[in-house]
């Protein structure tokens, strides 16, 4: 059954794909006096809630910030726990996954990955290949920055020229090529900035930040992010006047 927040959400004006700066794991450690990793541990939880949620509302695709080009200067044990909970999460939500259609996707420099967490996600990946329900894309040892030159990087070694090149056909080059673009960002824990994600992508994103911290962030407030992002208008650089005239016709 329905709950009340949920019966207010706009079904024919669901955001496709939401992207997500998981952020404040430390800091809801922090105020209950634990160690940061038990914020992670925590926040692999609201991970779990979260994708679970999304496929109920309909969401096609969710990609998550689950750690940056950058985090790998996080102390070492802080960097091995966050790969040891990966690696977890994959191998004991795997079926899972599979059972409610969800494809798992990876975006970053995953080459960088401990080879023990690579072959875990390799092998999930390929365990919900045939999956059409969602996409699940998980952002690792990912920048944005970096995805841009990786990007410009394949361009020089292919065959297209500079002529050719559009915005359209560079997106192709992209970590991202098949992936919807994203409708609904959302951050956790009150910061306003980007922290080097999906820079390209973003470009006409909705952006939504709140205060809840991640490991705190469950179902209904993903509901009151996409019940805000359905209050919006969005112009894609038109005015208002040619939006509600597309809409008529
Ligand atoms: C930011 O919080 C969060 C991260 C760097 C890691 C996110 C990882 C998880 C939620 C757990 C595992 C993920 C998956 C996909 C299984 P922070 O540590 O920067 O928080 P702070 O700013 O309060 O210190």
């Amino acid at each position: 059954m329905k709950g009340k927040l949920e019966s207010l959400l706009n079904n024919n004006n669901l955001p496709r794909h939401i992207v997500i700066i998981m952020d404040g794991n430390g800091r809801w450690a922090r105020r209950k006096e634990l160690d940061r990793i038990s914020g992670h541990r925590e926040g692999m939880r609201s991970v779990k809630s979260v994708v679970k949620a999304a496929k109920e509302l309909g969401i096609k695709a969710v990609t998550l910030y689950a750690f940056s080009a950058q985090n790998w200067r996080r102390p070492k044990d802080e960097v091995d726990a966050l790969m040891e909970l990966l690696k977890q999460y994959l191998i004991k939500e795997a079926n899972t996954l599979v059972e409610k259609g969800i494809k798992l996707n990876a975006i970053g420099r995953l080459w960088e990955l401990p080879p023990d967490v690579y072959q875990v996600l390799i092998e999930t990946t390929e365990k919900t290949v045939d999956c059409r329900e969602m996409t699940l894309t998980l952002a690792l040892s990912y920048g944005g920055r970096e995805e841009i030159v990786d990007a410009i990087k394949k361009i020089i070694s292919s065959d297209i020229s500079i002529e050719e090149l559009n915005e359209e056909n560079f997106s192709k080059f992209l970590y991202t090529a098949d992936l919807l673009e994203p409708d609904l960002l959302i951050r956790t824990s009150g910061e306003m900035r980007l922290s080097n994600f999906l820079l390209w992508q973003l470009a006409y994103t909705e952006i939504y930040v709140t205060k809840t911290l991640w490991p705190d962030f469950r179902k209904r407030h993903l509901i009151k992010a996409i019940l805000n992002y359905q209050n919006r208008e969005r112009r894609f650089g038109l005015t208002s006047d040619q939006i509600r005239k597309r809409k008529v016709q």
